[in-house]
């Protein structure tokens, strides 16, 4: 038996502060302090100060955005709940076992995307994912596997004891003004439920807003979203301590 906060939880996303520094940064041999600016940690802190129940990074292979010192400093805080996406290397799978963050979410990675693009396939790559979730589990990390709301991936997920899962809403946030919302909303009503009923924490993101967050959040059985590119970018217009808090209150009015 699983227990499930009455909230929604709110993981923020924070890859694009850094990809903010990055972009002028990249080259300073430095990942904060000095002119070296936005600095990702700050910023988290500031998102959990106004409500944000977690955080989470994606420390990329090619490091586009989050850096590994940005990783470290952030699992040293301990009042921060750090949700780790990650692809299933075996560099990464070491990183996280040092780190002990909260979670680790398996994310799939090319370096051709510009952000992640469909959920990782849990079935054609069983193995490598079933070394990784075994080695998290045995850790105490909590496990989630990134994947799209299909039967034969959430089936797949059970079979390797993850514990968690997180639904990729991005099909359904980029068919949200076109003929397909309606179908891609019923997919993940079917794989929350299907989800739920196997025992399995439902977590959804990717592609998550302020319009769509409506829809989103009568998904049955969340347990939490992680939301990043919205939040971060109305920030810019009213702060992120309003980011965080309006979002929070639409996923729970
Ligand atoms: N969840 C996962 C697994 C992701 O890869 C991403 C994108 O990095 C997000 C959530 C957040 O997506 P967005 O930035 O579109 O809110």
């Amino acid at each position: 038996m699983v227990n499930l906060p009455l909230m929604i939880l709110l993981g923020v996303n924070i890859d694009h502060a850094a990809t903010l520094r990055q972009a002028r940064y990249r080259s300073a041999g430095a990942t904060h302090g000095g002119s070296v600016e936005p600095d990702p940690v700050t910023l988290a802190f500031l998102c959990e100060k106004a409500g944000a129940d977690g955080i989470t990074v994606h420390l990329r292979e090619d490091r586009r955005h989050i850096q590994e010192e940005d990783v470290l400093r952030l699992a040293a805080a301990k009042s921060t709940r750090l949700n780790l996406e990650m692809a299933c290397t075996p560099a990464m799978t070491a990183l996280a076992l040092k780190l002990k963050p909260h979670s680790v979410c398996l994310v799939p990675e090319s370096r051709e995307e510009i952000t992640t693009e469909g959920g990782l396939d849990v079935v054609k790559h069983r193995d490598k994912v079933a070394r990784v979730t075994d080695a998290m589990n045995a850790a105490g990390i909590k496990t989630s596997h990134f994947i799209d709301p299909d039967a034969d991936q959430i089936e797949m997920s059970v079979k390797l004891k993850a514990p968690w899962i997180e639904l990729h809403t991005g099909a359904y946030a980029n068919a949200y003004h076109r003929a397909g919302r309606k179908g891609e909303f019923a997919r993940l009503v079917a794989g929350a439920q299907q989800a739920h009923a196997a025992g399995l924490v439902v977590n959804a993101g990717h592609g998550i807003n302020y319009v769509n967050i409506a829809e989103v959040r009568t998904i049955p059985h969340l347990h939490e979203l992680n939301i990043g590119h919205s939040i971060i970018s109305r920030a810019l217009f009213t702060g992120i301590a309003e980011a965080v808090r309006t979002m929070k209150s639409l996923m729970n009015p």
